[in-house]
């Protein structure tokens, strides 16, 4: 198994560390470590009383961290589902400033045989924690048609869904599909017109379910606002609609309501604990996107709790 390392820039980097740190002595987690990135950038900005706790469901990418980061900071191995706990044993009197960069590293994606790119031929797996759970290769041979449709229409919005579907159903019928290499097959010839697009949306929708992505952000978001001190943040970096979606819509939940001249109140929420302090989502500019191209898709809300 060859190990390609590729350095995970972080995304709309300057943008985040300039809305999340306002105080330097302050207490910041970012929930998603991933190969340092956000965190290298929170750290240089905070004093000696200040604390950064970097989290990340895959030990790999602790691993990854902790090689970059400084000797100050805490590392915690959880999903968002129990890192509430884990949080408030270190920070007993809340945090100033949280970051979720969601998704998969450049990390993840580039090293051989976690099973994130088809563009390697690699085992099946796409867990972001190797160490437990089911891998997508059990996942599909353990969907029926109806559910591996609505799997690959709702996480990975492709309209040829069922189409894609029965080709891995009656693909597993002659043996399992154990490698990436495979299931690109199955997708290529099922969907040759829409090939590209179908293999980025199937491996999008199988990473989603495979690792409860959504559960897992409806999870986080709540419990790390429970955390914010008064003035703390809470900055969301997300990659597609459906993350977008259930970031937007919390934040408004919990935002003062908005005033537009000519309609008045947009929003009635009758006792608002935050204010957003990102109207519309932040978008990396053609420079990042030109050097960066994956994080072309990229969406930065911010809300500030009261
Ligand atoms: C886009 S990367 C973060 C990159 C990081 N901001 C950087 O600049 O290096 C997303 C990270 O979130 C982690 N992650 C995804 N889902 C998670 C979950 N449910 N709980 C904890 N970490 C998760 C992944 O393992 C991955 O390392």
């Amino acid at each position: 198994m060859s190990l390609s390392r590729t350095y995970h820039d972080p995304v709309l980097a300057v943008k985040v560390v300039e809305l999340l740190v306002t105080d330097p002595d302050g207490v910041y987690v970012d929930c998603t470590a991933g190969g340092g990135g956000h965190s290298r950038l929170i750290a240089d900005r905070i004093s000696e009383k200040g604390c950064l706790i970097a989290c990340d469901i895959d030990p790999d990418a602790i691993s990854e961290a902790q090689s970059v980061l400084p000797s100050a900071t805490f590392f915690l191995q959880t999903s968002f589902s129990e890192l509430k706990p884990k949080v408030s044993q270190i920070a007993a009197d809340g945090i100033t400033g949280a970051i979720a960069d969601l998704g998969v590293s450049s990390f993840q994606l580039d090293n051989a045989g976690r099973g994130f790119s088809h563009r390697y031929d690699d085992p099946l797996d796409l867990r972001m924690n190797q160490n437990v759970g089911e891998t997508a290769a059990e996942l599909l041979m353990r969907l029926s048609l109806d559910d591996l449709t609505r799997t690959i229409r709702t996480y990975g919005e492709d309209p040829q869904a069922r189409r894609i579907a029965k080709a891995i159903i009656a693909e597993r019928e002659r043996g399992s599909i154990a490698t990436t290499g495979q299931l690109a097959k199955v997708i290529e010839n099922a969907v040759p017109a829409t090939r590209n697009k179908s293999l980025a949306r199937v491996f999008q929708a199988l990473r989603i379910a495979v690792n409860n992505e959504l559960d897992e952000l409806h999870s986080l978001l709540p419990d790390i606002w429970s955390l914010l001190k008064p003035q703390g943040r809470l900055a969301v970096i997300s990659y597609h609609s459906l993350e977008d979606r259930i970031t937007k819509s919390f934040m408004k939940s919990k935002a003062a309501p908005e005033y537009d001249p000519r309609m008045g109140p947009l929003l009635e929420t009758p006792d608002p604990e935050g204010r957003l302090v990102t109207r519309k989502p932040i978008t990396p500019d053609p420079d990042e996107l030109r050097e960066n191209p994956r994080s072309r898709s990229a969406k930065l809300r911010v809300i500030e709790r009261l």
